[in-house]
Protein backbone atom coordinates (compact mmCIF):
# COMPACT_ATOMS: atom_id res chain seq x y z
CA UNK A 1 0.00 0.00 0.00
CA UNK A 2 1.38 3.41 -0.86
CA UNK A 3 1.69 6.18 1.71
CA UNK A 4 -1.89 8.21 1.73
CA UNK A 5 -2.45 11.20 0.53
CA UNK A 6 0.09 13.98 1.73
CA UNK A 7 -0.97 17.23 3.54
CA UNK A 8 2.00 19.08 2.60
CA UNK A 9 3.05 20.19 -1.13
CA UNK A 10 6.76 19.26 -1.71
CA UNK A 11 6.65 21.49 -4.53
CA UNK A 12 5.62 24.37 -1.93
CA UNK A 13 8.81 23.18 -0.19
CA UNK A 14 10.94 23.67 -3.19
CA UNK A 15 11.12 20.01 -3.80
CA UNK A 16 10.79 19.25 -7.35
CA UNK A 17 9.99 15.71 -8.30
CA UNK A 18 12.74 13.90 -11.53
CA UNK A 19 9.35 13.65 -13.94
CA UNK A 20 8.66 11.02 -15.75
CA UNK A 21 5.91 9.74 -18.13
CA UNK A 22 3.36 7.47 -19.15
CA UNK A 23 3.26 6.76 -22.26
CA UNK A 24 2.08 3.18 -22.62
CA UNK A 25 1.30 0.74 -20.28
CA UNK A 26 3.27 -1.26 -21.73
CA UNK A 27 6.03 0.00 -20.19
CA UNK A 28 4.94 -0.19 -16.34
CA UNK A 29 5.39 -3.21 -14.67
CA UNK A 30 2.17 -5.30 -13.04
CA UNK A 31 3.85 -3.87 -9.52
CA UNK A 32 3.68 0.07 -10.66
CA UNK A 33 0.02 -0.91 -11.77
CA UNK A 34 -0.58 -2.14 -8.43
CA UNK A 35 0.49 0.65 -6.16
CA UNK A 36 -1.28 2.81 -8.63
CA UNK A 37 -4.51 1.42 -7.71
CA UNK A 38 -3.51 1.62 -4.24
CA UNK A 39 -3.05 5.03 -4.52
CA UNK A 40 -6.71 5.50 -6.52
CA UNK A 41 -8.00 4.01 -3.39
CA UNK A 42 -6.45 6.82 -1.17
CA UNK A 43 -7.69 8.87 -3.96
CA UNK A 44 -11.38 7.42 -4.03
CA UNK A 45 -11.46 8.27 -0.06
CA UNK A 46 -10.52 12.03 -0.82
CA UNK A 47 -13.21 12.30 -3.72
CA UNK A 48 -16.00 10.76 -1.08
CA UNK A 49 -15.28 13.57 1.43
CA UNK A 50 -17.71 16.72 2.13
CA UNK A 51 -14.40 19.30 0.78
CA UNK A 52 -13.28 17.03 -2.28
CA UNK A 53 -9.16 18.65 -2.24
CA UNK A 54 -6.06 18.33 -0.78
CA UNK A 55 -2.78 20.35 -1.32
CA UNK A 56 -0.84 17.22 -2.42
CA UNK A 57 0.23 18.92 -5.78
CA UNK A 58 -0.25 23.05 -4.62
CA UNK A 59 2.90 24.73 -6.56
CA UNK A 60 2.80 22.19 -9.26
CA UNK A 61 1.23 23.48 -12.86
CA UNK A 62 -0.25 20.65 -15.00
CA UNK A 63 -0.74 21.62 -19.05
CA UNK A 64 -3.53 20.28 -20.53
CA UNK A 65 -2.67 19.78 -24.66
CA UNK A 66 -6.11 18.45 -26.43
CA UNK A 67 -5.34 18.56 -30.18
CA UNK A 68 -8.22 16.37 -30.47
CA UNK A 69 -11.61 16.44 -28.71
CA UNK A 70 -12.74 15.14 -25.44
CA UNK A 71 -15.16 15.20 -22.98
CA UNK A 72 -14.60 12.28 -20.25
CA UNK A 73 -10.50 12.53 -20.36
CA UNK A 74 -10.39 15.78 -20.80
CA UNK A 75 -12.83 16.89 -17.58
CA UNK A 76 -11.82 14.37 -15.50
CA UNK A 77 -8.28 15.48 -15.50
CA UNK A 78 -8.50 19.23 -14.80
CA UNK A 79 -10.89 17.87 -11.73
CA UNK A 80 -7.89 15.40 -10.74
CA UNK A 81 -5.58 18.29 -10.95
CA UNK A 82 -7.66 20.79 -8.80
CA UNK A 83 -8.57 18.24 -6.67
CA UNK A 84 -4.95 18.17 -5.91
CA UNK A 85 -4.93 22.26 -5.68
CA UNK A 86 -2.46 22.36 -8.51
CA UNK A 87 -2.90 25.64 -11.39
CA UNK A 88 -4.36 24.54 -14.90
CA UNK A 89 -3.19 25.93 -18.10
CA UNK A 90 -4.81 24.69 -20.70
CA UNK A 91 -4.81 24.44 -24.74
CA UNK A 92 -7.10 23.42 -27.58
CA UNK A 93 -6.57 23.05 -31.16
CA UNK A 94 -9.47 24.70 -31.78
CA UNK A 95 -9.07 28.84 -31.50
CA UNK A 96 -5.20 28.47 -31.19
CA UNK A 97 -2.32 29.67 -33.24
CA UNK A 98 -2.23 26.40 -35.07
CA UNK A 99 -4.83 27.32 -37.21
CA UNK A 100 -2.19 30.37 -38.55
CA UNK A 101 0.02 27.90 -39.44
CA UNK A 102 2.43 27.64 -36.00
CA UNK A 103 3.98 24.22 -36.31
CA UNK A 104 3.66 21.48 -33.02
CA UNK A 105 7.18 21.88 -31.76
CA UNK A 106 6.54 26.05 -31.58
CA UNK A 107 3.04 25.40 -29.93
CA UNK A 108 4.47 23.18 -27.51
CA UNK A 109 7.32 25.80 -26.90
CA UNK A 110 4.96 28.59 -26.48
CA UNK A 111 2.99 26.79 -23.95
CA UNK A 112 6.47 25.52 -22.03
CA UNK A 113 7.35 28.93 -21.59
CA UNK A 114 4.90 29.26 -19.34
CA UNK A 115 6.75 26.78 -17.03
CA UNK A 116 4.14 23.81 -16.19
CA UNK A 117 5.04 20.63 -14.97
CA UNK A 118 3.73 17.98 -16.49
CA UNK A 119 1.47 17.94 -19.84
CA UNK A 120 -1.64 15.98 -20.31
CA UNK A 121 -1.23 15.14 -24.13
CA UNK A 122 -4.36 13.95 -27.25
CA UNK A 123 -3.61 14.04 -30.58
CA UNK A 124 -5.13 12.35 -33.41
CA UNK A 125 -1.29 11.13 -34.83
CA UNK A 126 -0.15 8.31 -32.92
CA UNK A 127 3.32 8.85 -31.15
CA UNK A 128 2.81 12.79 -30.41
CA UNK A 129 3.04 12.24 -27.02
CA UNK A 130 6.46 11.01 -27.15
CA UNK A 131 7.48 13.33 -29.47
CA UNK A 132 6.35 16.10 -26.81
CA UNK A 133 9.01 14.24 -24.31
CA UNK A 134 11.66 14.89 -26.38
CA UNK A 135 10.86 18.53 -26.58
CA UNK A 136 9.96 19.36 -23.00
CA UNK A 137 11.76 18.49 -19.49
CA UNK A 138 7.70 18.02 -18.04
CA UNK A 139 6.36 14.71 -17.72
CA UNK A 140 3.84 13.58 -20.46
CA UNK A 141 0.79 12.15 -19.74
CA UNK A 142 -0.78 10.58 -23.16
CA UNK A 143 -4.76 11.22 -23.23
CA UNK A 144 -5.26 9.49 -26.13
CA UNK A 145 -3.02 9.47 -29.59
CA UNK A 146 -4.35 8.55 -32.49
CA UNK A 147 -5.59 4.37 -32.53
CA UNK A 148 -2.94 3.56 -30.43
CA UNK A 149 -3.09 3.97 -26.89
CA UNK A 150 -5.07 5.50 -24.09
CA UNK A 151 -3.66 4.37 -21.16
CA UNK A 152 -5.47 6.02 -18.18
CA UNK A 153 -8.83 5.08 -20.15
CA UNK A 154 -7.27 1.36 -19.43
CA UNK A 155 -6.35 1.95 -16.06
CA UNK A 156 -9.97 3.24 -15.30
CA UNK A 157 -11.33 0.63 -17.07
CA UNK A 158 -9.36 -2.19 -14.96
CA UNK A 159 -9.77 -0.21 -11.37
CA UNK A 160 -13.74 -0.19 -11.90
CA UNK A 161 -13.87 -3.82 -12.68
CA UNK A 162 -11.55 -4.55 -9.83
CA UNK A 163 -14.12 -2.32 -7.31
CA UNK A 164 -17.09 -3.25 -9.03
CA UNK A 165 -16.93 -7.21 -9.70
CA UNK A 166 -18.63 -9.17 -7.03
CA UNK A 167 -16.06 -11.34 -5.08
CA UNK A 168 -12.89 -9.96 -6.91
CA UNK A 169 -9.96 -11.75 -6.14
CA UNK A 170 -7.26 -10.85 -8.85
CA UNK A 171 -7.51 -10.42 -12.73
CA UNK A 172 -5.84 -14.43 -12.85
CA UNK A 173 -8.52 -16.45 -14.93
CA UNK A 174 -10.88 -13.37 -15.59
CA UNK A 175 -12.30 -13.22 -19.14
CA UNK A 176 -12.75 -9.54 -20.77
CA UNK A 177 -14.86 -9.27 -24.07
CA UNK A 178 -14.11 -6.12 -26.41
CA UNK A 179 -16.83 -6.14 -29.00
CA UNK A 180 -17.22 -3.51 -32.04
CA UNK A 181 -14.59 -1.43 -33.95
CA UNK A 182 -11.26 -2.46 -32.32
CA UNK A 183 -9.01 -1.67 -35.68
CA UNK A 184 -9.68 2.18 -34.83
CA UNK A 185 -9.73 1.69 -30.72
CA UNK A 186 -6.72 2.84 -28.60
CA UNK A 187 -9.19 2.04 -25.91
CA UNK A 188 -9.09 -1.57 -27.04
CA UNK A 189 -5.13 -1.64 -27.65
CA UNK A 190 -4.53 -0.17 -23.85
CA UNK A 191 -6.92 -2.43 -22.42
CA UNK A 192 -5.35 -5.64 -24.02
CA UNK A 193 -2.18 -4.80 -22.89
CA UNK A 194 -3.03 -3.70 -19.25
CA UNK A 195 -5.78 -7.01 -18.96
CA UNK A 196 -3.58 -9.36 -20.35
CA UNK A 197 -0.65 -7.89 -17.74
CA UNK A 198 -2.50 -8.48 -15.19
CA UNK A 199 -3.20 -11.92 -15.96
CA UNK A 200 -6.60 -12.04 -17.57
CA UNK A 201 -7.41 -13.06 -21.17
CA UNK A 202 -8.96 -10.90 -23.64
CA UNK A 203 -12.00 -11.82 -26.51
CA UNK A 204 -12.06 -9.42 -29.52
CA UNK A 205 -15.35 -9.79 -31.65
CA UNK A 206 -16.61 -7.84 -35.14
CA UNK A 207 -16.75 -7.85 -38.34
CA UNK A 208 -13.14 -8.99 -39.68
CA UNK A 209 -12.58 -5.66 -41.12
CA UNK A 210 -12.83 -4.09 -37.79
CA UNK A 211 -11.17 -6.99 -35.71
CA UNK A 212 -7.88 -8.09 -37.92
CA UNK A 213 -6.29 -11.31 -37.78
CA UNK A 214 -3.32 -10.04 -35.98
CA UNK A 215 -4.75 -9.01 -32.79
CA UNK A 216 -5.34 -12.65 -32.21
CA UNK A 217 -1.00 -13.54 -31.86
CA UNK A 218 -0.77 -11.09 -28.92
CA UNK A 219 -0.49 -13.51 -26.04
CA UNK A 220 -3.84 -13.93 -24.20
CA UNK A 221 -6.07 -12.56 -26.73
CA UNK A 222 -8.60 -14.23 -29.18
CA UNK A 223 -10.77 -13.68 -31.95
CA UNK A 224 -14.26 -14.18 -32.48
CA UNK A 225 -16.69 -12.95 -35.13
CA UNK A 226 -20.16 -14.40 -33.18
CA UNK A 227 -20.88 -12.79 -30.23
CA UNK A 228 -22.39 -15.54 -28.49
CA UNK A 229 -19.10 -16.70 -28.83
CA UNK A 230 -17.27 -13.84 -27.58
CA UNK A 231 -19.36 -13.23 -24.83
CA UNK A 232 -19.47 -17.22 -23.71
CA UNK A 233 -18.58 -16.92 -19.84
CA UNK A 234 -17.17 -12.94 -19.91
CA UNK A 235 -16.59 -11.63 -16.63
CA UNK A 236 -16.73 -8.43 -17.98
CA UNK A 237 -18.30 -7.12 -21.45
CA UNK A 238 -16.64 -3.96 -23.19
CA UNK A 239 -18.70 -2.57 -26.42
CA UNK A 240 -17.01 -0.09 -28.54
CA UNK A 241 -18.00 3.06 -30.69
CA UNK A 242 -17.95 2.80 -34.06
CA UNK A 243 -15.28 5.40 -34.90
CA UNK A 244 -16.69 6.78 -38.28
CA UNK A 245 -14.84 9.62 -38.00
CA UNK A 246 -11.69 6.95 -38.31
CA UNK A 247 -13.32 4.63 -41.19
CA UNK A 248 -12.82 4.31 -44.54
CA UNK A 249 -15.63 3.70 -46.57
CA UNK A 250 -16.38 -0.59 -47.01
CA UNK A 251 -15.33 -1.20 -43.44
CA UNK A 252 -19.13 -2.05 -42.14
CA UNK A 253 -21.60 -4.41 -43.94
CA UNK A 254 -24.57 -2.08 -43.02
CA UNK A 255 -25.77 -0.64 -39.50
CA UNK A 256 -28.71 -2.82 -39.62
CA UNK A 257 -26.84 -6.22 -40.25
CA UNK A 258 -23.66 -4.42 -37.99
CA UNK A 259 -26.96 -3.90 -34.98
CA UNK A 260 -28.54 -7.35 -35.41
CA UNK A 261 -25.30 -9.33 -35.25
CA UNK A 262 -22.65 -7.47 -32.80
CA UNK A 263 -25.20 -5.00 -31.04
CA UNK A 264 -24.42 -5.74 -26.90
CA UNK A 265 -28.08 -6.74 -25.62
CA UNK A 266 -29.85 -8.02 -22.57
CA UNK A 267 -30.13 -11.29 -24.31
CA UNK A 268 -26.94 -11.28 -25.79
CA UNK A 269 -25.55 -10.70 -22.18
CA UNK A 270 -27.29 -14.40 -21.24
CA UNK A 271 -23.84 -16.32 -22.53
CA UNK A 272 -21.58 -13.87 -20.18
CA UNK A 273 -20.80 -14.93 -16.32
CA UNK A 274 -24.57 -14.16 -14.42
CA UNK A 275 -22.86 -11.06 -12.34
CA UNK A 276 -20.89 -9.75 -15.73
CA UNK A 277 -20.10 -6.21 -15.74
CA UNK A 278 -21.24 -4.07 -19.38
CA UNK A 279 -18.80 -1.70 -19.50
CA UNK A 280 -18.24 1.37 -22.78
CA UNK A 281 -15.61 4.27 -22.40
CA UNK A 282 -18.05 6.48 -24.06
CA UNK A 283 -18.32 8.42 -26.35
CA UNK A 284 -21.52 5.87 -26.60
CA UNK A 285 -23.93 5.08 -29.98
CA UNK A 286 -26.73 4.60 -27.79
CA UNK A 287 -28.69 1.69 -29.60
CA UNK A 288 -26.21 1.21 -32.53
CA UNK A 289 -23.22 -1.06 -30.62
CA UNK A 290 -25.04 -0.89 -27.33
CA UNK A 291 -28.84 -1.39 -26.17
CA UNK A 292 -30.15 2.20 -24.39
CA UNK A 293 -31.66 -0.40 -22.13
CA UNK A 294 -28.46 -2.59 -21.49
CA UNK A 295 -26.89 1.03 -20.76
CA UNK A 296 -28.80 2.12 -18.18
CA UNK A 297 -29.28 -1.28 -16.58
CA UNK A 298 -27.93 -2.42 -13.22
CA UNK A 299 -25.24 -4.17 -14.89
CA UNK A 300 -24.22 -1.38 -16.54
CA UNK A 301 -21.11 0.52 -14.66
CA UNK A 302 -20.42 2.87 -17.44
CA UNK A 303 -21.16 6.12 -15.18
CA UNK A 304 -19.20 4.37 -12.79
CA UNK A 305 -16.04 4.32 -15.13
CA UNK A 306 -16.40 7.84 -15.51
CA UNK A 307 -16.30 8.48 -12.09
CA UNK A 308 -13.50 6.42 -11.38
CA UNK A 309 -11.60 8.13 -13.77
CA UNK A 310 -10.96 11.37 -11.66
CA UNK A 311 -9.38 9.15 -8.63
CA UNK A 312 -7.20 7.10 -11.23
CA UNK A 313 -6.11 10.57 -13.00
CA UNK A 314 -5.43 11.88 -9.68
CA UNK A 315 -3.93 8.81 -9.02
CA UNK A 316 -1.63 9.24 -12.13
CA UNK A 317 -0.66 12.81 -12.26
CA UNK A 318 0.12 12.46 -8.29
CA UNK A 319 2.72 9.43 -8.79
CA UNK A 320 4.60 11.25 -11.63
CA UNK A 321 4.64 14.65 -10.09
CA UNK A 322 5.13 13.38 -6.19
CA UNK A 323 6.49 9.79 -6.51
CA UNK A 324 5.20 6.94 -4.78
CA UNK A 325 5.11 8.78 -1.24
N1 LIG B 1 -13.29 7.70 -23.30
C1 LIG B 1 -12.85 8.90 -23.75
O1 LIG B 1 -11.66 9.05 -24.04
O2 LIG B 1 -13.80 9.86 -23.85
P1 LIG B 1 -13.54 11.35 -24.31
O3 LIG B 1 -13.19 11.31 -25.78
O4 LIG B 1 -14.85 12.07 -24.05
O5 LIG B 1 -12.41 11.91 -23.51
Amino acid sequence: MTQPVMVESPAANGVRARPRHLLDLAERSREEVAALFDTTDVMAQVMQRTIKKVPALQGFTVGMLFFENSTRTRISFERAARAQSADLVSFAAGGSSLSKGESLKDTLRTIDAMQADLYVVRHRAAGVPYQLARWTDAAIVNAGDGRRAHPTQALLDAYTFKTRFPGFAGFEGIRLAIVGDVVHSRVARSNVTLWTKLGATVTLCGPSTLVPPEFARLPGVSRHHRLEEALEGAHAVMALRLQRERMAAGLLPSTPEYVARYQLTEEALRHAHPEALVMHPGPMNRDLEIAGELADSERSVIEAQVANGVPVRMAVLYTLLVGKG
